[in-house]
């Protein structure tokens, strides 16, 4: 009998940045809310999904080794929850190829996990439509409806909630990778602990940051960039100062922790800016490595096959 193997599906999903994130007081859930505005990065992962006797994950790239091959890969429930919601049992092989820093607050679990449910919906020919696969991607974690969708947004809720925000122009970042990752659950238990001593301020509102994305000007855009966590960050990782430092020194417009850290972003005034912030930054040994990006860019999404 001819047994018809398919075709293996390959999808990409982005690194998100996040330009402003208000952190509100911790729920009953054990989530706090937030308000956030996402971008999506030129920073990617793949995950590649093929026919396999049972459910397998290999990794490559970014964090190879540090990641868990198991059920508990952000990958592999998405696979899972695909299959569930097609009514079948998963029995794939996940191949994914890393380019986003592991436990680096740029959502690089979650993109795995955005790419790994559009491959599959692809390749179990499920067929689940946009907010099938939303409502899958908020079971997953709160940054998989983001990686999931891209573009720049504004995040409500515990960041699953998104809106579409306009940003005219591309920005041109410059990431410092750190040594080491920071656990996020860590990073947000930090902050609550630094409240409750009665510090640090609060973050006001993301409307103004909003305006000028519209605008699209780097250097009005930049005095509005935000991160509620980093306090938190850095009172884990106190050398993180001297990145966020360095960058600013090496002709950086401003510079951020990503997230709950502990990679650092940097705005920059156009991609030249960049390159050179980005070859300066790399000289001067305050991080593991530096990277180019630009954003927004797109959500998760199928590449083509070749032929
Ligand atoms: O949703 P996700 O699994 O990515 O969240 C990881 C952890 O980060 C949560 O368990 C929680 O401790 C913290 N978190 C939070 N508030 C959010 C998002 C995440 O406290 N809005």
């Amino acid at each position: 009998m001819l047994t018809v193997v398919p075709r293996p599906v390959a999808a990409i999903a982005s690194a998100k940045v996040n330009l402003f994130l208000g952190v509100g007081d911790l729920r009953d859930d054990g989530y706090h809310d937030l308000e956030t505005v996402f971008q999506a990065l030129t920073l990617t992962s793949t995950v590649t999904v093929s026919q396999a006797e049972r459910m397998g994950v290999s990794v490559s790239g970014e964090g190879r080794g540090e990641v868990p091959l198991d059920s508990t890969n952000l990958a592999w429930r998405a696979a899972e929850a695909v299959a569930a919601a097609a009514g079948i049992t998963a029995s794939v092989h996940l191949e994914l190829l890393k380019g986003i820093p592991v436990a680096g607050g740029m959502a690089g679990g979650s993109a795995d996990a955005a790419a790994a449910l559009v491959a599959c919906n692809e390749f179990f020919g499920a067929g689940l439509g946009r907010e099938q696969l939303h409502a899958l991607a908020a079971g997953l974690g709160s940054d998989v409806p983001f990686s999931l969708s891209g573009g720049t947004a504004i995040g409500k809720g515990r960041g699953e909630q998104l809106l579409p925000v306009l940003a005219r122009h591309p920005l041109h970042w410059v990431i410092a990778l750190a040594r080491g990752g920071l656990s996020t659950p860590a990073v947000f238990r930090e902050l609550d602990r630094l409240r409750a001593e009665g510090e640090p301020p609060r973050l006001g509102s993301a409307d103004e940051l909003v305006r000028e994305l519209a605008q699209g000007d780097p250097r009005r855009i930049a005095p509005l960039l935000g991160n509620d966590l980093q306090a938190a960050a850095l009172s884990l990782m106190p050398a993180l100062r001297r990145t966020l430092r360095a960058g600013v020194e090496a002709g950086a417009l401003a510079g951020i922790v990503s997230g709950s850290g502990p990679t650092c972003v940097f705005l920059c005034e156009d991609a030249a800016a960049a390159v050179e912030v980005a070859t300066e930054l790399s000289g001067r040994g305050v991080c593991r490595a530096v990277r180019t990006a630009s954003g927004p860019t797109h959500g998760a999404r199928l590449v083509p096959e070749e032929h």
